[in-house]
């Protein structure tokens, strides 16, 4: 009988792996087997939380344990590159989180291991999963708001700047362009279909370390739509997006974490406004381990492939070349 399920290990105790905790041990095609931590009793701890068989207190004990299958590295940005090497060359599948890596170099170095190991690697955008994401792309394909000119998006949320936090590190993984900027350049250019020839891009408010704490950016896409957006960690609460084109526009009020049982979309066309409802959609998160389990499982590509990882970040170190030099970035060669 063919196997049915996969041994999933989560590499430390922070905010999103208490969050995609519960959506490995909810999902049908994976086991919520190992946890581990720099710290035991914290690892102990997420164990009974959530229902894990084992825990650890080092994230090398997880690479060693020939029972673990996929490991899901919600590391720190700069830790992502060494982490999920590690971890393709123990032979293991890994699910890695937002942005993939620090930089370009960085994450071709991810892929070329992940080909030479024969293992499964993507980057976690759980939002792509959702049901809402793939209604949205239906409507903006069959032309409801006609021809594409707009994608306005941005995801900002107010953070305490007075507690530590690894988005304010020093690196270049650290900032609101690498933090959720991201999710707004990846949106952008799934929707348009295509990818940016130029782009602009604009700090604001340096933090002490050093890093963005609000980027603003313009994306120029070759078929004629422009994608504007911000992402920031000095607004309140900034969940947007936006699509517009010549006869209407479409607006997604929770793009990025869409809800798991109601959102609705809404569509002004032509001169009437429409409802369109997504209802018990699911957790986005669940959805993620379910296609990368169930991929894996029945030697399915993945719906994310390596080189939109890689495409994201082209547009991500543009964006950043440009704000540094004040000018426009271009992608492709005049011509
Ligand atoms: N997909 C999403 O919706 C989403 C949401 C939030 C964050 N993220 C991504 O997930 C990653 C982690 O974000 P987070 O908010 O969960 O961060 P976090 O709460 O700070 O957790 C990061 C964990 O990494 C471990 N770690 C190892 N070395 C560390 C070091 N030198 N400094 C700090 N922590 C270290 C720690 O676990 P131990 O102490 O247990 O070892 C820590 O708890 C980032 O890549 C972020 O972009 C994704």
């Amino acid at each position: 009988m063919s196997k049915k399920s996969l041994n999933w290990a989560v590499l430390g105790v922070g905010q999103i792996s208490e969050v995609v905790a519960p959506a490995i041990r909810d999902s049908g095609w994976a086991v919520p087997y190992a946890i581990a931590s720099r710290t035991l009793e914290k690892a102990d701890g997420f164990a009974r939380r959530h229902g894990f068989s084992r825990s650890y207190g080092c994230y090398e004990a997880v690479l060693e344990d020939p029972a673990v299958e996929v490991v899901y590295n919600p590391l720190p940005n700069w830790l992502h590159c060494e982490w999920t090497i590690r971890a393709l060359e123990a032979g293991k599948h890994v699910l890695c989180e937002k942005p993939l890596a620090e930089d370009m170099a960085e994450c071709r170095k991810m892929i070329a291991v992940s080909r030479q190991c024969g293992r499964a690697l993507m980057e976690a955008f759980a939002y792509r999963f959702h049901p809402q994401t793939a209604t949205v792309k239906e409507l903006v394909s069959r032309g409801s708001v006609g021809e594409l000119r707009l994608i306005r998006s941005s995801l900002g949320f107010p953070l305490d700047f007075t507690r530590p936090n690894v988005r304010l590190k020093p690196s270049p993984g650290g900032g609101a362009l690498m933090d959720v900027g991201c999710y707004c350049i990846h949106v952008m250019r799934y929707l348009a279909g295509e990818e940016p020839q130029a782009v602009l891009g604009r700090s604001q408010g340096v933090a002490e370390s050093g890093v963005d704490l609000t980027f603003g950016g313009i994306l120029v896409f070759p078929g004629g739509c422009l994608g504007l957006f911000s992402g920031s960690f000095q607004t309140a609460r900034d969940f947007q997006l936006e699509i517009v084109g010549s006869r209407g526009r479409l607006l997604v009020p929770m793009p990025f974490k869409p809800d798991p049982t109601h959102s609705a979309l809404r569509l002004e066309a032509e001169g009437e406004t429409r409802e369109i409802p997504i209802r018990n959609g699911g957790d986005a998160y669940r959805l993620q381990v379910d296609h990368f389990s169930r991929s894996v499982l029945e030697g399915r590509p993945l719906s994310l492939p390596l080189e939109d990882a890689l495409g994201n970040m082209t547009v991500i170190e543009a964006l950043r070349s440009s704000a540094q030099t004040g000018r426009e970035t271009r992608l492709v060669p005049d011509g």
